[in-house]
């Protein structure tokens, strides 16, 4: 038995440094991660009797985040267009608190939110005060989640800059002017949720504004945790596909939605098992959570070392898009 054993210790060990070298890397920036002064140092987030704001509650994520929220005690105010499937969320999660015991004090609350409908800091100031005004204290938000968004599908050549500015107003301007709003009523010990993608690290063929708009709200957040308030918890969510029905309410070229879903979509990630895992980062004080298989990750290391070999695969990729150009190369 000795035998076998160190025959295999004899045979691998010249192999020591090619694992000792990631493992380094990694252990090395867990390390500096907990030495650098920031949100990791806070104690855990305890959601219990805190206000949380959720954008884009009425479907998908916002909605199961509002569950995971409303379980451990926080006071939720959920925001959408859609306000009867806001009221309806409400009421099953209430239904949910008598069902399963859970241990909350505060009524769930819905307002509409259009943040297409936003326009300036002037204008929307009324809108967000009034919203404030249903926190627990009635001023204070202790968590803000920027979940609300949309999708697009078409070439960079037939899709019109109408819709590439409509994207870019819900998924980038509108958290934005929420966001500015909102600061001085977010704690220290609060955080806010960003939720972007893995197309905010990596662009894909077919989804320019898509890809544009998660690319500029992850630089407006790093831009905002490296200012004046370096210990407020900002968490952004890089997620690859969850599978809530996003696809098939992308717009087209001519502005209408999809009404189909993709096949990866359908294959992402459990909209229960998304939300769940993005509230636990958010009670660690985590700053950034990459939700996405090990071969999505692989695109994000290639986009710095070996770029042209990407855009080679993801070129490829896109010649099975059923999005492809209406004006090909010639
Ligand atoms: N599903 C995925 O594969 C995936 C992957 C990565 C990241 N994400 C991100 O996850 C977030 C949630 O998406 P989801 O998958 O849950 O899709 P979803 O079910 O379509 O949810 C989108 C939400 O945004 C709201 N919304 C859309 N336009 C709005 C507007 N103009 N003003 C205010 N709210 C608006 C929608 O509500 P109303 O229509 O009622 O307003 C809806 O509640 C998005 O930011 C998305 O980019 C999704």
């Amino acid at each position: 038995m000795s035998h076998v054993v160190h025959h295999h210790i004899r045979h691998y060990l010249p192999y020591w440094p090619y694992a000792a070298i990631p493992l380094g890397v990694y252990g090395l920036s867990k390390l500096l991660s907990w030495l650098i002064p920031g949100p990791k140092r806070q104690s855990s987030l305890n959601l219990k009797d805190k206000t949380v704001l959720i954008t884009g509650a009425s479907t998908g994520l916002g909605r199961a985040l509002a569950f995971e929220f409303y379980k451990r005690g926080a006071k939720v105010i959920v925001t959408a267009r859609s306000l009867d499937k806001l009221s309806q969320l409400c009421a099953e999660l209430e239904a949910a608190k008598a069902e399963f015991g859970w241990a909350n004090n505060h009524e769930p609350v819905y307002r509409y939110l259009d943040l297409t409908e936003l326009g300036d800091e002037v204008s929307a100031k009324q809108q967000i005060d009034d919203l404030k005004t249903l926190a627990i204290d009635g001023k204070t938000i202790d968590v803000l989640v920027n979940n609300a968004g949309m999708s697009m599908r078409g070439s960079c050549a037939d899709t019109p800059l109408k819709i590439q500015r409509q994207v870019m107003e819900v998924n980038y301007f509108g958290h934005v002017l929420v966001t500015k709003l909102l600061l001085d009523s977010i704690p220290d010990n609060g955080a806010i949720v960003v939720v972007g993608s893995l197309q905010g690290k990596v662009a894909i063929p077919y989804r320019s504004a898509y890809s544009a708009s998660k690319h500029a709200i992850q630089a407006f957040f790093d831009s905002l945790r490296a200012e004046d308030r370096p210990n407020l918890q900002i968490l952004t969510i890089s997620a690859g596909y969850i599978n809530t029905g996003f696809g098939s309410r992308a717009l087209n070229t001519e502005g209408r939605q999809m009404g189909v879903e993709d096949e990866n979509q359908t294959k992402g990630l459990s909209v229960e098992y998304a939300a769940s895992t993005i509230v636990k980062a958010l009670i660690c004080r985590e700053t950034e959570l990459l939700m996405a298989p090990f071969m999505l990750r692989i695109a994000i290391g290639l986009r710095y070392f070996c770029p042209n070999f990407l855009f080679w695969m993801l070129h490829k990729r896109g010649q099975n898009d059923p999005h492809q150009s209406s004006k090909k190369d010639h």
